[in-house]
C-alpha cells in the first residue's frame, strides 16, 4: 500500500461580489438576519453575461493546483469531479475539464454528494493511489448555484446561503508518513427529502416544465432547522470515528475546516471539540456555502495564509444533502 498527499491546491471563485444588502434589493431579507442567522456577509455569484459554470471555474481551480504540484496535466493520472450543480445531467464535468485542459484520455468521474461532495471525492482518489493504481489524481469541488436558485422572498431561506466558486488538488503517491490517514463515509437516504432539488429530472420531463412554470419544485428545498440539527450531530460523530480510528485526541488536531455551511453549525464544533480560533478555518462570511467547493476553498485559503504546517494533523469534515456526510484525518 502506498501513501497519498495533497501536493497541490487552487481555488477560483467569480469576480462579482453579492452582497446582503444587494439581495435585500430584489427579495424581503436584510443584512441584519443573514448575519445573525448564517454568518454570511457576501457571497460570489457567476454574472448571467460570464463564461464561468461548474466546469469552467474547476477547470480554472485545477491548472492553479496543477502549477503548484510543480506537474503539468500530462501527469495527472484520473480526474474526480464534484458538484451538484453539473452544466449537463450528463456527461459530468469532469469530462468537460479533461477537454478544457486538453488532458490525454484520462478516467474521469462526477461525485454527486451535495456538500460532502469533496470528501466523498477525495476519499474515492485516496484509495485509487494507496493501491497504486494512480499516482496524480485530480480532485475537484465546483458549484454553480446561483443560476438554479429562487430569488423571490419565496426562496430566501435558501438562496441567501449559496455561493458560487471552485477548488481543486491533487493528490499523489508519497514515499513518506504524511498524507491522508483514513476517510469515513456514511448516508441516510431516509432523509432526501430534507435537502433537496425535485425538478427538473427524469421524473420531471421537460414538457412538463412547461406546463408548470410556477412550481417551486425546479428551485432547492431544505427543511433548515432539521439539516442544522442533524448537521451538529453527525459532524461530531464522524470526527471523533477519524479520530479514533487513527489514536489522536481532540488535541491532537491542529487544523480543522469544517464545510462551511453556516457559521453557526461551525462554532457549535469548535465549542464541542474544546478549540482555539487558530485550530480552525471558516470563510462563509466571504463566500457562502459553496457546497463541494467549501472545504477545498477554504482549505486552500489556509493553507496559503500560511496556516497549515508539515507535519500538522488536519481535519476535513462534511454533512450535507443526503444526508450524507464524512471526514477525512490528514498528517500535513
Ligand atoms: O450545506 C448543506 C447543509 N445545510 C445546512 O447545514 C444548513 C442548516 N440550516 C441552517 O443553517 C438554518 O436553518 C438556516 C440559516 C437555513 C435558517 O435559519 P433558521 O434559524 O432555522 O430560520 P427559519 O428557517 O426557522 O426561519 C425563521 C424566520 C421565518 O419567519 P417566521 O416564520 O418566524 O415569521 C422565516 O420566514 O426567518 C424567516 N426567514 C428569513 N427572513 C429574512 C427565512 N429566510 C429569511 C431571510 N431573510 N433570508
Amino acid at each position: 500500500m502506498y501513501n497519498s498527499k495533497i501536493t497541490g491546491l487552487g481555488r477560483y471563485v467569480p469576480d462579482n461580489v453579492v452582497t446582503n444588502d444587494d439581495l435585500s434589493k430584489i427579495m424581503d431579507t436584510n443584512d441584519e438576519w443573514i448575519q445573525e442567522r448564517t454568518g454570511i456577509k457576501e457571497r460570489r455569484w457567476v454574472k448571467k453575461d460570464s463564461d464561468d459554470t461548474s466546469a469552467t471555474m474547476g477547470a480554472k481551480a485545477s491548472k492553479i493546483a496543477i502549477e503548484r504540484a510543480g506537474l503539468t496535466k500530462d501527469d495527472i493520472d484520473f480526474i474526480v469531479f464534484a458538484t451538484m450543480t453539473p452544466d449537463y445531467y450528463f456527461p459530468g464535468c469532469g469530462v468537460q475539464v479533461q477537454e478544457l485542459l486538453d488532458m490525454p484520455t484520462i478516467g474521469a468521474i462526477d461525485i454527486r454528494n451535495q456538500c460532502s461532495g469533496f470528501v466523498y471525492a477525495i476519499s474515492v482518489a485516496d484509495q485509487y493511489i494507496k493501491t497504486g493504481m494512480y499516482k496524480n489524481v485530480l480532485v475537484i469541488g465546483s458549484e454553480y448555484h446561483n443560476n438554479g436558485l429562487d430569488k423571490t422572498t419565496r426562496g430566501r431561506g435558501v438562496s441567501v446561503i449559496f455561493g458560487d466558486g471552485a477548488g481543486a488538488c491533487v493528490l499523489s503517491r508519497s514515499d513518506n508518513d504524511s498524507g491522508i490517514l483514513s476517510s469515513h463515509l456514511h448516508s441516510q437516504g431516509k432523509y432526501a427529502d430534507k435537502l433537496i432539488v425535485k425538478a427538473p429530472s427524469i421524473r420531471h420531463w421537460v414538457q412538463d416544465i412547461a406546463k408548470t412554470e410556477n412550481d417551486d419544485s425546479y428551485f432547492p428545498y431544505m427543511d433548515g432547522t432539521f439539516v442544522f440539527k442533524n448537521a451538529v450531530v453527525r459532524f461530531s460523530e464522524v470526527i471523533m470515528e477519524g479520530l479514533t480510528a487513527n489514536n489522536l485526541a481532540k488535541d491532537d488536531i491542529d487544523m480543522f475546516i469544517p464545510h462551511q455551511a453556516n457559521l453557526r453549525i461551525a462554532q457549535y464544533i469548535q465549542k464541542k471539540f474544546a478549540l482555539r480560533d487558530d485550530q480552525v478555518f471558516n470563510n462563509i462570511m466571504k463566500y457562502g456555502n459553496t457546497t463541494a467547493g467549501s472545504i477545498i476553498i477554504a482549505l486552500t485559503e489556509a493553507w496559503e495564509e500560511g496556516k497549515i504546517k508539515d507535519g500538522d494533523t488536519v481535519v476535513l469534515a462534511a454533512f450535507g444533502s443526503g444526508f450524507t456526510w464524512g471526514s477525512v484525518i490528514m498528517k500535513w
